[in-house]
């Protein structure tokens, strides 16, 4: 077994972290694909409650390497930061590797996604990842291996800053200086250098021993660049593919492809969200925010928007994924509902359609859907799928037929140990 993706089949905060930090425990290497402090991904296990935004989950297990790969964009300060929160905790990251070609985020692309919001923006979470990517796409942008060349770094910044700084005053944001940011680069040199390292020579000898490499997922399929809920996306494409292309390795050596699914739906940011609930019906799903796994961005703090689980988005997901395996997350979360929804469809002027329909079309669309008789009676220390309640069985079952994927590990609590292996399937 060579290559597993994990990624996630709607808008974001499935339980990836959860999932990734559960099967990295056989891993023997972590891998960051895409994204980049966007990203929140809580992980509770033995060593306590963390929020990763660009360290992959895999780095709680000491034997496996960690890479924050070359799709990526990475705010050195906020790596810093989080490398020392970990040693902090007692937790080593030897094996902390970041690829040559990740880029960075500069402090002015921080300053511009701030100012873009403010004139109308889609609710991004403000950390510069859209004016990252769209320096990386205007070829003009630095790289870690720039990192490790001081004159290459102060010749690159002396080009952009004019540039730079004509967006910013657009803005009406005060101009960047280039003595701050060369001093910024120096001190990120300092603290990163000994990490970066030729990401692809490395992710090739992983692979080529077929040793396991998980790759982590950002955020979800209903927010990528080109296949989401178009313009309400991020700047990067969080899907299985992607971890190929940015790693620079065939697509045939990917083995399996992990679809993360919620039990519910929840999204973060604007946009259409078909079955979305009001606030009065999803409080229950929702949470106070004062457990770790209640429903608030783990980035932001925003409050999550909630909605019932959507059956034709996760068929869109595992059409451009090709899924061989589901984990189902937060199932425990639903254990008090009376009555459960799923939709399995949409009408749009009153006729029914397949598939997802445009952005603009997804505002307009009115779900369909099935009714189940909810549980009503905890799940949490079930181990075993025969020990689940016969009705929640029932709903785990439907998922599996509709998508058409086995439903492998069910999360019934957000600890590591909170997963039930479900090895039969369909
Ligand atoms: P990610 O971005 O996909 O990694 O997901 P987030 O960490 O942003 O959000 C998922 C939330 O659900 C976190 O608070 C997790 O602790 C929590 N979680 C994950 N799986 C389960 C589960 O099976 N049960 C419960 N109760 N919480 C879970
Ligand atoms: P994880 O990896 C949920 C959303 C933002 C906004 C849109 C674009 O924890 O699932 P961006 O800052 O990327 O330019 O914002 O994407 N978003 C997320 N929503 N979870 C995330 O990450 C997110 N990362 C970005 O709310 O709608
Ligand atoms: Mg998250």
């Amino acid at each position: 077994m060579s290559v597993k993706i994990v990624v996630g089949t709607q808008f974001g905060d499935e339980g990836k972290g959860k999932i990734v930090d559960y099967l990295a425990g056989e891993a023997d290497m972590a891998v960051r694909f895409q994204g980049g402090d966007n990203a929140g991904h809580t992980v509770i296990n033995d060593c306590g409650i963390f929020k990763l935004h660009l360290i992959p989950c895999g780095v709680f297990n000491e034997s496996c390497t960690c890479l924050i790969g070359t799709g990526t964009v990475v705010n050195p300060d906020v790596l810093i930061e989080e490398i020392d929160t970990l040693k902090q905790h007692g937790i080593s990251v030897e094996n902390l590797r970041i690829s040559d070609k990740a880029q960075i985020i500069m402090p002015y692309h921080i300053l511009m996604d701030e100012g873009m919001e403010k004139s109308g923006g889609i609710g991004t979470t403000k950390r510069g990842i859209g004016q990252a990517y769209a320096s990386k796409f205007l070829r003009k942008n630095l790289r870690f291996e720039d990192l490790l060349k001081p004159e290459t770094w102060q010749n690159k910044l002396r080009e952009y800053i004019s540039f730079i700084n004509v967006q910013l005053r657009y803005f009406g944001i005060p101009e960047e200086s280039e003595k701050k940011l060369m001093l910024k680069m120096r001190a990120w040199s300092d603290s990163l250098s000994p990490m970066v390292c030729d990401g692809f020579s490395l992710l090739h000898s992983f692979i080529d021993e077929d040793k396991l490499v998980l790759f982590e997922g950002q955020l979800g399929v209903m927010r990528d660049i080109d296949l989401g809920t178009y313009p309400y996306v991020t700047s990067s494409n969080p899907v299985a593919a992607y971890a190929a292309v940015s790693g620079g390795f065939p697509v045939s050596k990917i083995k399996e492809i992990c679809g993360v699914a919620k039990a519910f739906t929840s999204a973060v940011g604007d946009g259409p969200f078909p079955t979305e609930m009001k606030e009065s019906e999803s409080t229950l799903l929702q949470g106070s925010g004062e457990n770790p796994d209640d429903e608030y961005g783990a980035r932001t703090g925003r409050r999550r928007r909630i909605g019932w689980l959507d059956i034709p988005m996760l068929k869109y997901a595992h059409k451009v994924n090709g899924f061989t395996e589901l984990a189902l997350t937060k199932l425990d979360k639903m254990d008090a509902l009376k009555i459960i929804k799923i939709c399995i469809g949409y009408t749009l002027d009153g006729l029914a359609i397949n598939g997802l329909p445009d952005t603009d079309s997804l505002y307009h669309v009115v779900p369909v859907y099935k009714e189940f008789m909810g549980w009503q009676s905890p799940t949490t220390e079930c181990k075993t799928f025969d020990e689940l309640p016969e009705n929640a069985k029932n709903y785990i079952e439907f998922i599996e037929r509709q998508v058409g994927v086995p439903i492998h590990y069910i999360g019934n609590g957000p600890k590591r140990d909170k997963i039930i292996r479900h090895v039969v399937g369909l």
